[in-house]
């Protein structure tokens, strides 16, 4: 619908411009006429350049170049009939010695909703009544000019519906009677004026005065009646004055007042009580002041049940009295800026029980008292950057149930205690960027001291963001990169091997979460194994990427074979039996003749000589499980103790590896005969109630089984282990046969690596006994894959 509206509009300007380009060009015979999208006609006027830009009953724009004086006269008529345009704009034209109406009428105008006349140059002549005579429905006038130093009081009469008005002039008086006939004025703007003196009752007649604004008039000094009479204002500009006090009861008329603006102003203090019968209050503004206004009146904020936005920066502030915001709980934010406050009392933000933004950043406050921010629950975003606070204690940040945005960058931190954000659910930004944070505390235990490293975010999880850059950590911590954050930034720092002493092990929430982003240079990383470990292990199993270039200091024999496979050792090997190749080679080629002789004499009866070759297949198995049946796991379906122990080669394997365990994951290389490019990995999930839990606690059941029944290579080996849970005894009962495996079924091993090797395996391999096989496989029970490769050929190989 919204569409629709949309397109007709547009195609409505279109023709419309384009009717404009067609018909509207007039011929002049001092004017080229062009333009695209609107008319654009070049005139010269005895010499003089004049620019026209016109769309048909919405505006003009006449320009002039080095007009110190123009014939308005002999300006083309713009517009076949008269027409009423909306805006009419003059841009550094000199004054008009006729009226603006005679003007408008001689160019086609016949009536204009708005007059806009600038000039940036020195204007010769002055305003008058009769410029702005007949112009009857005038109600925007905007006068920009230079050189002007007095407006006649009676220049506005006969334009007394205006209900916009902004002068801006720098060397203009106005007096008591100018404003006068204007009485339905809305708006009213001065600016870039001088009247440092300004009369009490200059505004007292406009009686509908929404919005005022006497920005940068040089304004010193007001009487205390000077908004007497202006009962309606609601949004009031005093900025750029040389204001250095206000009268205490100046905003007393002002009972709507909801906006108060006062950027550059020279205020030392600010009168008590100054907002007292301001009830509608919202905004307030003061920004820049340029003498310090070292404190706030007490109370100043208080009891306004409207206050919801309050800026006070760069203002000099040094201490705010504790009740300065009290018994006004609607206010959203609050910034205190650029200001030079070191501490808050405790109390100050104890009604803002709505806050939802505070900025005390750049300032120089050194401590948080514990309960300064205790009735902040629903604050989001907390900025305390650039300043200097050391320490944060453990109930500081404990209500801030809402936060999203911490900022803490560039503080003297060297303490944070720890659980500071474990009440915190929300997908957090924390920057702590630019501290000294290292996290080693020292505690006395037993009369020694001892170093303590506990990591504050231990509890904290699935953060979008934790910048701890340009600090002092020498390890790294595991929560770090097993809590789920997204982003993680902890370069510039000071670590050397970036795997936790207590090694990495399982990731917490291994489902499937987004690609996690580090950044770790400008960190003096060994180039040794430990470092690639960690590097294999974060981006292989935790799905991070590191976004710099952390390792580049290690150059470019820093790569993975090396560790993982005894690099050095293997290259030797190498060495020496390409040598032995190399001997033989040339021993055999000399001796070829004499060579297949005795091979056929000796080796004619393999029958596997010398006919079709055979390829050892390197295949992968993945065990996945959940943390809770870690356990379960370790003891009992690699338990080799028991009758059901695993095949031969898997527990050479786990032999071998015992220690090398990548986070609910245990990975094995077997070697299955079968034909060439058949290298294969298979995961084989370990699904109990627990994984099930773990991993698809939000997951709809008719999800899980055909993700179950869809999922390739793997195989779900159905464990009863963990608390009964009728989800999983319904996916255990609509099991695919084929996929799956119970853990209690007799020749548990010997039916799962058939399954493995879809058939193929060979019974050597594995230690497999010939009447398992045979017994396998049984079945498919109801089910709906498609596949058929259990049943097929494969088997009748083994
Ligand atoms: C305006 O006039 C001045 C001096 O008369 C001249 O130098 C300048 O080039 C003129 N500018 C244009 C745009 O004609
Ligand atoms: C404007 O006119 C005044 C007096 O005529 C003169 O002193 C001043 O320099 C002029 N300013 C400019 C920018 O032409
Ligand atoms: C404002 O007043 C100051 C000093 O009185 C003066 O230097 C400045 O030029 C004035 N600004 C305007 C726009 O008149
Ligand atoms: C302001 O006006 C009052 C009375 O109109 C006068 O007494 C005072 O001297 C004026 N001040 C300035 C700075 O012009
Ligand atoms: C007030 O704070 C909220 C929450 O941070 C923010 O969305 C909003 O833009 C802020 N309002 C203003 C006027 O800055
Ligand atoms: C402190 O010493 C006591 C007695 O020697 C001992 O029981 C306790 O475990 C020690 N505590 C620590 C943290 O070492
Ligand atoms: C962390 O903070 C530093 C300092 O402000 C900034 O340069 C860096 O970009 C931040 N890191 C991320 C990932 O946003
Ligand atoms: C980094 O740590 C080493 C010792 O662990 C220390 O000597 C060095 O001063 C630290 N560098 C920085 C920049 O803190």
């Amino acid at each position: 619908m919204y569409r629709k509206v949309m397109y007709v509009a547009v195609a409505a300007l279109t023709l419309q411009i384009i009717g404009a380009a067609q018909l509207m060009c007039p011929s002049d015979p001092n004017c080229v006429c062009g333009g695209t999208l609107a008319v654009e006609l070049n005139c010269n006027i005895d010499g003089r350049m004049v620019t026209i830009n016109l769309l048909p009953n919405i505006y003009i724009n006449i320009k002039c170049e080095n007009a110190s004086s123009l014939d308005y006269s002999k300006l083309p008529k713009c517009a076949n009939e008269m027409s009423s345009f909306k805006s009419v704009s003059f841009k550094d034209c000199p004054l008009p010695s006729s009226s603006f109406k005679e003007v408008l009428s001689n160019i086609g105008v016949s009536k204009t909703m708005a007059l806009i006349f600038q000039n940036a140059k020195n204007l010769s002549g002055y305003f008058d009544r009769k410029h702005f005579a007949g112009l009857d429905d005038l109600t925007k006038l905007l006068l920009s000019i230079n050189g002007v130093t007095r407006l006649p009081d009676n220049l506005f009469v006969d334009i007394n519906k205006l209900t916009w008005l902004n002068i801006r002039s720098n060397t203009i008086s106005l007096s008591e009677e100018l404003f006068k006939p204007l009485e339905k004025l809305e708006t009213l703007e001065i600016s870039h004026n001088h009247m440092t003196n300004i009369s009490s009752n200059l505004f007292s007649h406009l009686s509908f005065l929404r919005k005022l604004s006497l920005w940068q008039s040089n304004v010193t000094w007001f009487s205390k009646d000077l908004f007497n009479g202006v009962d309606v204002l609601e949004e009031l500009d005093l900025s750029s004055n040389g204001l250095n006090e206000l009268p205490a009861s100046i905003f007393k008329p002002l009972r709507k007042l909801k906006k108060l603006t006062l950027f550059s102003n020279k205020f030392s203090s600010l009168p008590n009580n100054l907002f007292k019968n301001n009830g509608e209050l919202e905004t307030v503004v003061i920004l820049n002041n340029d003498v310090k206004l070292k404190e706030l009146p007490k109370y100043l904020f208080g009891d306004l049940p409207n206050l919801r936005q309050i800026y006070i920066q760069r203002s000099g502030l040094e201490t705010v009295p504790h009740d300065v915001f009290a018994n006004s709980p609607l206010i959203t934010n609050i910034s205190l800026a650029y200001n030079d406050i070191t501490t808050l009392p405790e109390d100050i933000f104890n009604d803002q029980i709505n806050l939802l933004e505070l900025d005390l950043s750049y300032n120089k406050i050194t401590e948080l008292k514990p309960k300064l921010f205790s009735s902040l629950v629903r604050l989001e975003r907390l900025n305390l950057c650039h300043n200097s606070l050391v320490e944060i204690s453990g109930q500081t940040f404990s209500s801030l149930l809402s936060l999203i945005d911490l900022e803490m960058e560039h503080n003297n931190l060297k303490t944070i205690s720890s659980y500071l954000f474990s009440n915190n659910k929300q997908h957090m930004s924390i920057s702590l960027a630019y501290n000294q944070l290292d996290f080693e505390g020292t505690e006395l235990i037993n009369d020694t001291w001892q170093i303590n490293k506990i990591s504050p975010f231990a509890e904290t999880y699935n953060l979008k963001l934790l910048n701890l850059s340009h600090n002092e950590f020498k390890v790294s911590f595991k929560d770090w990169w097993v809590n789920g954050h997204e982003n993680i930034d902890v370069s510039y720092n000071n670590i050397t091997n970036p795997m936790p002493e207590d090694e990495i092990t399982c990731p917490l929430n291994p489902v499937k979460k987004p690609m996690t982003h580090v950044w770790l240079s400008e960190n003096p990383l060994s180039c040794e194994c430990p470092t690639v470990y960690f590097v294999d292990l974060i981006q292989n199993d935790l799905n991070m990427k590191i976004v710099d270039d952390a390792l580049g200091h290690c150059g470019i024999l820093f790569f993975h074979g090396e560790c993982y496979t005894k690099f050095y050792v293997i290259i030797i090997l190498m060495l020496i039996a390409s040598l032995i190749y190399l001997g033989i080679t040339v021993y055999v080629v000399r001796n070829r003749p004499k060579i297949n002789a005795f091979l056929k004499k000796r080796l004619g009866f393999i029958p596997f000589f010398g006919k079709r070759r055979q390829v050892k297949n390197a295949h992968k198995l993945n065990f996945k499980y959940c943390d809770k049946d870690e356990e379960f796991v370790r003891k009992e379906i690699f338990s080799v103790t028991q009758d059901k122990k695993p095949p031969k080669l898997i527990q050479e394997y786990l032999e071998q590896n015992r220690n090398e365990r990548r986070c609910n994951s245990i990975e094995i290389l077997t070697k299955v005969y079968g034909p060439p490019d058949t290298f294969k990995r298979t995961t084989i999930v370990i699904f109990s109630s627990n994984y099930l839990t773990t991993h698809y606690s939000h997951v709809d059941i008719k999800k899980i089984h055909s993700e179950m029944l869809k999922m390739e290579n793997t195989i779900f080996v159905f464990v009863d282990n963990g608390s009964e849970d009728s989800i999983y005894a319904f996916l255990k009962e609509q099991r695919d046969v084929k996929k799956s495996i119970v853990w209690d079924e007799n020749d548990f091993w010997d039916k799962l690596i058939i399954m493995i090797s879809e058939g193929r395996a060979s019974a050597k391999t594995f230690n497999l006994k010939k009447k398992n096989i045979e017994k396998f496989p049984s079945k498919p029970v109801k089910n709906t894959a498609s596949d058929n490769e259990l049943d097929s050929p494969t088997h009748s190989q083994v």
